[in-house]
């Protein structure tokens, strides 16, 4: 091994919250180097995730609008056929051209790029096993551990990323599956059963609750939600618990138990896709070595400075705790540097919002009607629906509402939710109201541009307090 070398600021993990760190610390004057073992930065997000995953959406979208939604608007067209190998490459160029940017911004904030697997040697020293042959290791002031999360595995059905696939799968069948079960009908199981659904594959999705869209989506918006994606052609089983499954036979079968409502049945499928959620990844980093403490689930735990019980070594993003998002991971890195550097950092954790890239989007950020009412707190509704929206109606796009909800007595934002087109924009602007305290009258009495999906947004707040104009 060469000699270690000490830097002001080390980086385990090149993900959302590994780079945006390493290119923060770089601009504030660290001496920073960045280990990252997948041969490209980026980590999950740009590589196996949120991008590639809308590359996939936005095009199969395209495809399937083409299919069936041009005869309204006055366009006639041909044969219409999937060249499913161009639709990954254009996937692929949009990973690859996003990753070497961010090479880029490395070298030009100053950030040593080591590409290998990290190892803690001790608490100052992470030995690399390079990826192309041989060792290093690097000495680190400080270091930050941002090695991020992987899919949870189902008991008993071995991923092959083939039959069995986990998203990274789902982002690169070579073929349109005939049949494709989803276990678990969150955010993954939804995105990537949109994609495959729309490309020509029947897609069941198989969940465990009696509400699709995973933690936190408001029940009514997620009612909507299915209803609309029902109509799309996904077949649904909710409150219905995957037991087990069978991969000896041609299609795979698998054994589904009555959770709640749900019945017992067996079902089958040319491609099964587990999204049961995601787990923190440390694994081979040394922690145990180290006595760095992970919580009962994996997580490593943390204050509210980012550090661990060894206060020189931070941690951020998936492996840590808060939802697996990467603009949550990147907020995270900002702070984590700020604080390192300056001594202080903020992230409003009640303040972040999650987006589900279906067609319509879901979007939202703050409490949801079944969080205020768990916490007996007393909220008001207002509400406006796309049908009655100009832009959307010009747009023939029509499906999905916006829900807000305020203070009954100080008026103030509680949480914005929004099953509507361009829902993941619109809610940006609920976000900076949110951050900004700002009540529904506030909003309401903002000028919007006429005519624009985000005068629902604005209407939906004058309904809270007041009513709406044009519904
Ligand atoms: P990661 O991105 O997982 O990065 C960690 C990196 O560390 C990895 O590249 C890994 O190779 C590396 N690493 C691990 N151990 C070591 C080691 N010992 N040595 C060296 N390197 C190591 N979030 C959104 O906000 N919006 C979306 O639209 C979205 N879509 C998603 C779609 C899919 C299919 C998936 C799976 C996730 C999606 N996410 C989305 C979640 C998002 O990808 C994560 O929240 C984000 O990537 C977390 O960033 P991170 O840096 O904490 O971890
Ligand atoms: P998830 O936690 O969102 O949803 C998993 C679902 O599986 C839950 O609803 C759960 O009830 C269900 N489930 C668990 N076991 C089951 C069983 N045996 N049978 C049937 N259902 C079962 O997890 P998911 O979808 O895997 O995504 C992981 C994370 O990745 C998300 O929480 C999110 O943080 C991130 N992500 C974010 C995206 C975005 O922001 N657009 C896109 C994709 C992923």
């Amino acid at each position: 091994a060469s000699q270690a070398e000490e830097k002001d600021l080390v980086i385990i993990g090149g993900g959302v919250a590994g780079y945006v760190a390493a290119i923060k610390a770089g601009q504030e004057g660290m001496k920073v180097a960045c280990i990252e073992k997948r041969g490209a930065l980026g980590g999950t997000c740009l590589n196996v995730g949120c991008i590639p995953s809308k590359s996939l959406l936005n095009n199969s979208h395209i495809y399937h609008q083409i299919l069936h939604d041009t005869k309204p608007r006055g366009i006639e067209v041909g044969d219409v056929k999937l060249n499913l190998a161009q639709l990954m490459k254009a996937k692929d160029t949009s990973v690859t051209g996003l990753t070497k940017g961010i090479e880029f911004l490395f070298k030009k904030n100053g950030v040593e790029y080591i590409k290998g697997t990290g190892t803690f040697a001790d608490e100052h020293t992470v030995n690399v096993e390079l990826n192309d042959g041989g060792e290093t290791s690097v000495v680190g002031k400080n270091i930050i551990i941002a090695t991020g999360s992987e899919a949870t595995p189902f008991p008993g059905l071995e991923i092959d990323e083939k039959r069995v696939i986990t998203s990274t799968g789902a982002l690169s069948l070579q073929k349109v599956p005939e049949s494709m079960v989803v276990i678990g009908g969150g955010i993954i199981g939804l995105e990537m059963g949109s994609v495959w659904s729309r490309l020509g594959a029947k897609v069941t999705v198989v969940e465990f609750l009696d509400q699709i869209g995973g933690p936190g989506m408001d029940t009514e918006i997620s009612k909507m939600s299915q209803k609309i994606l029902k109509k799309q052609g996904i077949n649904f089983k909710l409150g219905t618990k995957v037991v087990s499954g069978d991969t000896s036979g041609d299609k795979i079968k698998l054994q589904l138990d009555a959770a709640k409502g749900g019945k017992e049945e067996t079902i089958d499928a040319d491609v099964v896709l587990v999204a049961i959620g995601r787990r923190p990844y440390t694994a081979g980093l040394g922690l145990d070595k180290i006595g760095v403490d992970v919580d009962e689930r994996g997580r490593v735990v943390i204050d509210s400075e980012y550090r661990t019980n060894k206060p020189h070594i931070r941690c951020i993003g998936d492996v840590t705790f808060g939802p697996m998002l990467a603009h949550k991971a990147e907020e995270e890195a900002v702070a984590a540097i700020e604080y390192l550097k300056k001594g202080y950092g903020h992230v409003n954790y009640a303040a972040i919002p999650s987006v589900m890239y279906t067609h319509p989007e879901v979007a939202w950020v703050g409490q949801s009607e079944q969080d205020l009412k768990k916490d007996n707190i007393k909220y008001r509704v207002g509400t406006f629906p796309f049908s009655a929206n100009s832009r959307a109606k010009t747009n023939l796009d029509t499906e999905g509402m916006v829900k807000m909800l305020a203070d009954p007595e100080t008026d103030r934002l509680l949480g914005v939710h929004i099953v509507g087109p361009n829902a993941g924009e619109m809610i940006a602007e609920a976000t900076l109201a949110l951050e900004y305290g700002a009540s529904s009258e506030d909003i309401a009495r903002t000028c919007h541009a006429h005519p624009t999906l985000a005068e629902a947004f604005k209407e939906a707040a004058m309904a809270t307090y007041a009513k709406a104009i044009h519904y």
